[in-house]
């Protein structure tokens, strides 16, 4: 049996998103679909027709059952995102990561958050304290906007920012250096670029929340892999040697397929 036949269905608000599984028939599916249309608040069941592509890391589906929308509203820790899935990246696998750093910020921070979506690190952390500044950018004018509305309808919008465009020049012309306290990169693909362009703008002592993915073969620690993975890039970038970064945390946030995860790394970062 393969990695893919494995994954459970996801359910995102009122949709429920299906994987095909390997050689199962059309019949088959739309048979699950409808069986899964009996859960609590599912209205649309849909089967993912696409790998999350592009630069907006988006994924296709195709309607199986129930009502024809890609749009939804998703609950989750008392908050509330609405998305359409079709627009946006969304994954309720980033839950528990937003709601985890959210806990580690104190009041007055002003945060940096790189690749926001629909603005699920953004609003948990602004929910923390009325005193904390978000100041958010995604490259996918649909995340930017269901970030607003996201912002808006969680009681944040005062303490959000949101701007469209590319993480990796926005913040050097829009920010002075030394202005966050704490700086979020949530996209593997892009982390180590957006880690050269953006730690100047940390301040003197800062929190990093640094995303990796790692492939290693079986009973390899992937902790310590990521850990080499980030010196390896801190070396490459040639920061002023007086910097210093030191792990608070890491963990495995989700698996892409046998000996390939997703990593988060908590780093504090000192620049004496
Ligand atoms: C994995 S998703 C983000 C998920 C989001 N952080 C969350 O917790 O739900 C990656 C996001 O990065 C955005 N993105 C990709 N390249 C970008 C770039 N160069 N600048 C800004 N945003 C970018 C995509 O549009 C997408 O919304």
């Amino acid at each position: 049996m393969s990695f893919r036949s494995l994954r459970p269905f996801e359910v995102i608000g009122s949709i429920v998103v299906l994987q095909r599984k390997e050689n199962e028939t059309t019949d088959h599916l739309v048979n699950r679909a409808h069986e899964l249309l009996n859960l609590k608040n599912v209205r649309t069941a849909v089967v993912q027709s696409s790998k999350v592509d592009g630069v907006e890391r988006t994924r296709s589906f195709e309607m199986l059952a129930g009502e024809e929308t890609l749009s939804t509203t998703h609950k989750v820790y008392g908050l509330s995102f609405s998305l359409n899935l079709g627009e946006v990246f969304y994954s309720t696998k980033l839950s528990f990561e937003h709601f985890r750093i959210s806990k580690t910020i104190t009041s007055n921070e002003r945060i940096l958050n790189l690749f926001c979506g629909v603005g699920g690190f953004t609003i948990f952390a602004a929910k923390t304290d009325p005193s904390i500044k978000v100041d958010s950018i995604d490259i996918n004018p649909h995340a930017v906007k269901w970030a607003r509305i996201n912002a808006e309808r969680n009681g944040v919008a005062d303490q959000c920012s949101f701007y469209e465009g590319d993480a990796l020049t926005i913040p050097t012309k829009k920010f002075a250096m030394a202005t966050f306290d704490r700086i979020i990169l949530p996209l593997p693909l892009l982390a180590d670029q957006a880690l050269l362009t953006s730690l100047p703008l940390l301040k003197k002592e800062g929190w990093l929340h640094y995303q990796c993915s790692i492939r290693l073969p079986p009973k390899e620690d992937y902790s310590e892999a990521a850990l080499k993975h980030f010196e390896n890039i801190w070396q490459k970038a040639n920061f002023p040697s007086d910097w210093a970064y030191e792990l608070f945390f890491s963990k495995i946030i989700r698996s892409f397929g046998p000996r390939i995860n997703h990593m988060a790394l908590d780093f504090k970062i000192e620049k004496s």
